[in-house]
């Protein structure tokens, strides 16, 4: 059995069934001269386990994992269920996903299933009994891993019994067709339904989808989804009690609503995949770092996925992670709470869509430059998994900032329709890489979490009105603290009802005002538009819009601010002040004075409010403002490109830059050993502050 707390965890997924069984001694030499003590097998192998339906075969994996057990290399089995083997799909065809234009999807790549079909959970239950029966009191099997990124390709499917499941799930919630009239506001376009029976799902329609049909289809998704995973958690919890269970999420993985999918699993384990030519990457590190503790509730957490090097996947390019970048991203994903750094996968594939994904052991082997860096990196897992007795492993961050997040709030913004997109992912994202740029760590929260302790709450567009985030937000209120919230802000009701007396809703009361308007600002066509030459056209380069001046705000003291594509017209109430008008110049100067950002007290607390998605600046100086009401001490600033992170007595200083850095005094830099007084470019180092 794995106690996350005990140590720290290095290894991969391990997919043997790709090579001869010869290579099995080769790779654990690897794997102990590497320091691997944990991989995760057999993630797609269900057609080598039972390649005919009803034959079972685990010799071949037990014997894997004896050999395994002998090297002290521990094992996170995977129930094998990912990628359904072709004979299953040729004899029940029904369990092939239907895509929204109505094709269903074929053999030949992976995760070709219907997440709803009676007769694919069946295969499935069966299957996991069996390995659970054959193989899960095996010495080396120390967690299970369900299925794997579930709902990564596939997570809703337009076929018969899925859409028939969609009706039950309808029926269950609302009780009566006319109960669902209502919300769904059917009237409107001759939507209106007699009976569940006549519901359909949004599949590809003429033009606009029902906004509330397109909320409820995403709550049944995520339902349906966590549904096909509790078929298996159930099994393994019947026969092997004992073991921990896990799967891995994918950050804010759109389709399931993860705090719900966490709350049934013991163990968070997350993938992770950042682009390294994106600037932004070590922010993207520490957002998916503090995501995967969260979702645990502050427990240690398995990194489960992330590359050595580089991906083939991507349709924009594939750049690799530059020298460094590797081991200090994956120290900082320890800083975060990680107590296991693994990677896809082992060994490099030597076919199939992956050949060119990087892995542990790179085609070229012990040669690469990859494999001296996964040979450090577990060196240094090792030594500070040791350090004082692991006590590393036993302590976690903490956090002062908290950022709401709610994943039917996300599906809300996707499912409506105008006025301007706002992508709720980047929304949180950018106010995440705002606290982390100013040096905080942050967890995320549930919209009714208990926010004791935190100085500063960020809900960034929470545009469900909610009545459980009120009563939260109320609490830490009379603690003191301050509280950030953006726009769009409490637009519609649960059932996507627009609020009728002014938006905001329940939260108005913490705000101190309400929106009357939405002034919304696109430039998405400024690049046709922008062929206008003021230089010959004499009326339409006189004319100026939104996506030749884009928002401005102006602060009290003056300072310009940038918004977004979101502006609003507020109306405060009394004891509500500005700190930031619309204007002057730019599309805004038409409500130049009016508010954009405001303050209020609220309770013992400070509520601020921004009716716009604000450009880096503008967020940075607004955290600044709530920082300071929420009484965070001004801590010293690192260095441009320095990222310092505290886990209990440890301290992590990350140097991101290509500049190095040097310290004031010299450490000992507890994950080489050595004594340093400059942090080198793109090196991590970690030192104890007891
Ligand atoms: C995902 C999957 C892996 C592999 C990697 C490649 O994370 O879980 O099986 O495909 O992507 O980056």
């Amino acid at each position: 059995m794995l106690h996350l707390g005990d140590a720290l965890f290095y290894g991969g997924d391990y997919n043997p069934d790709q090579w001869p069984a010869d290579i099995l001694e080769e790779d654990i030499r690897l794997m102990r001269e590497a320091g691997v003590n944990l991989v995760s097998l057999p993630i797609f192998s269900w057609a080598t386990i039972e390649p005919r339906e009803g034959e079972f075969h685990f010799e071949w994996l037990t014997a894997i994992l004896d050999r395994l057990h002998d090297a002290g290399i521990r094992v996170d089995l995977a129930t094998a269920t990912a990628s359904p083997p072709a004979w299953l799909s040729r004899s029940y065809p029904e369990t092939l996903p239907v895509d929204r234009n109505g094709q269903r999807l074929r053999v030949g790549s992976r995760q070709h299933l219907v997440p709803a079909s009676p007769i694919l959970r069946a295969k499935m239950r069966r299957l996991v009994e069996k390995l659970a029966c054959a193989c899960g009191s095996h010495p080396a099997v120390a967690m299970w891993h369900v299925s794997n990124e579930i709902g990564c390709h596939v997570s809703e499917s337009f076929d018969p019994v899925t859409i028939k499941a969609f009706r039950s799930w309808l029926a269950e919630r609302y009780g009566n067709i006319d109960r669902l009239n209502t919300a769904w506001n059917t009237s409107f376009w001759s939507q209106r339904y007699g009976s569940f029976d006549e519901i359909d799902a949004p599949h590809l329609l003429p033009t606009f989808h029902n906004p509330a049909q397109m909320l409820d289809w995403k709550r049944f998704t995520s339902d349906t989804l966590i549904d096909l995973m509790l078929i298996e958690v159930d099994v393994l919890r019947r026969i092997t009690p004992d073991l921990p269970v896990t799967t891995n999420f994918m950050e804010l993985h759109p389709p399931i609503d993860y705090w719900k999918m966490a709350s049934h699993l013991d163990v968070v384990a997350d993938d992770s995949y950042p682009d390294p030519a994106d600037p932004a990457s070590p922010a993207r590190v520490a957002f998916a770092g503090d995501l995967a503790r969260s979702l645990g509730h502050g427990r240690p957490y398995l990194l489960m996925e992330q590359t050595t090097a580089g991906v083939q996947w991507r349709a924009s390019g594939n750049s690799w992670k530059r020298p460094g970048q590797f081991r200090s991203w994956s120290l900082s994903r320890v800083a975060h709470g990680a107590n296991g750094i693994l990677q896809f996968q082992w060994r490099q594939s030597p076919g199939g869509a992956e050949a060119m994904h990087s892995a542990m052991v790179p085609h070229s082997g012990r040669r690469s430059r990859t494999w001296a860096d996964v040979v450090e990196l577990g060196d240094a897992l090792a030594r500070l998994s040791r350090h004082n007795d692991g006590e590393l492993a036993r302590s976690m961050p903490s956090a002062s900032v908290a950022i709401a997040l709610d994943w039917e709030a996300m599906w809300a913004m996707e499912s409506m329709i105008g006025p301007v997109a706002v992508s709720p992912h980047q929304l949180l994202r950018d106010w995440h890489k705002t606290a982390w740029e100013a040096g905080h760590t942050v967890d995320f929260v549930p919209y009714d979490a208990d926010l004791s302790g935190y100085r500063v709450v960020i809900v960034p567009g929470p545009i469900l009105a909610s009545q459980a985030l009120a009563a939260s937000l109320a609490q830490t209120a009379r603690e003191g603290a301050a509280i950030v919230i953006t726009a769009p802000c409490g637009i519609y009701r649960n059932d996507m009802s627009a609020v009728l007396s002014g938006y905001h809703a329940d939260l108005s009361e913490a705000t101190g005002l309400s929106v009357v308007d939405l002034w919304p600002a696109t430039r998405d066509n400024y690049e046709r538009w922008a062929q206008v030459d003021p230089s010959c056209d004499r009326i339409s380069g006189s004319v100026r819009t939104v996506a030749t001046d884009p928002l401005q705000l102006t602060t009290l003291s003056g300072q310009t601010l940038t918004g977004g594509v979101w502006a609003e017209d507020i109306r405060p109430e009394r004891g509500t002040d500005t700190l930031a008008t619309w204007g002057p110049g730019g599309a805004a100067g038409d409500y130049a004075g009016s508010p954009a950002i405001t303050r209020h007290p609220w309770k013992a607390g400070t509520v601020f409010y921004a009716g716009t998605d604000l450009a880096p600046l503008g967020r940075s100086w607004l955290f600044a403002q709530a920082q300071r009401a929420g009484g965070l001490g001004d801590e010293p600033v690192p260095p441009a490109g320095v990222e310092v992170i505290r886990r209990g007595n440890y301290r992590f200083t990350i140097n991101h830059s290509d500049e190095p850095v040097t310290l004031a005094t010299s450490v000992v830099d507890l994950a080489t050993g050595q004594r340093l007084s400059q942090v080198a470019v793109r090196a991590t180092i970690v030192t104890y502050d007891a």
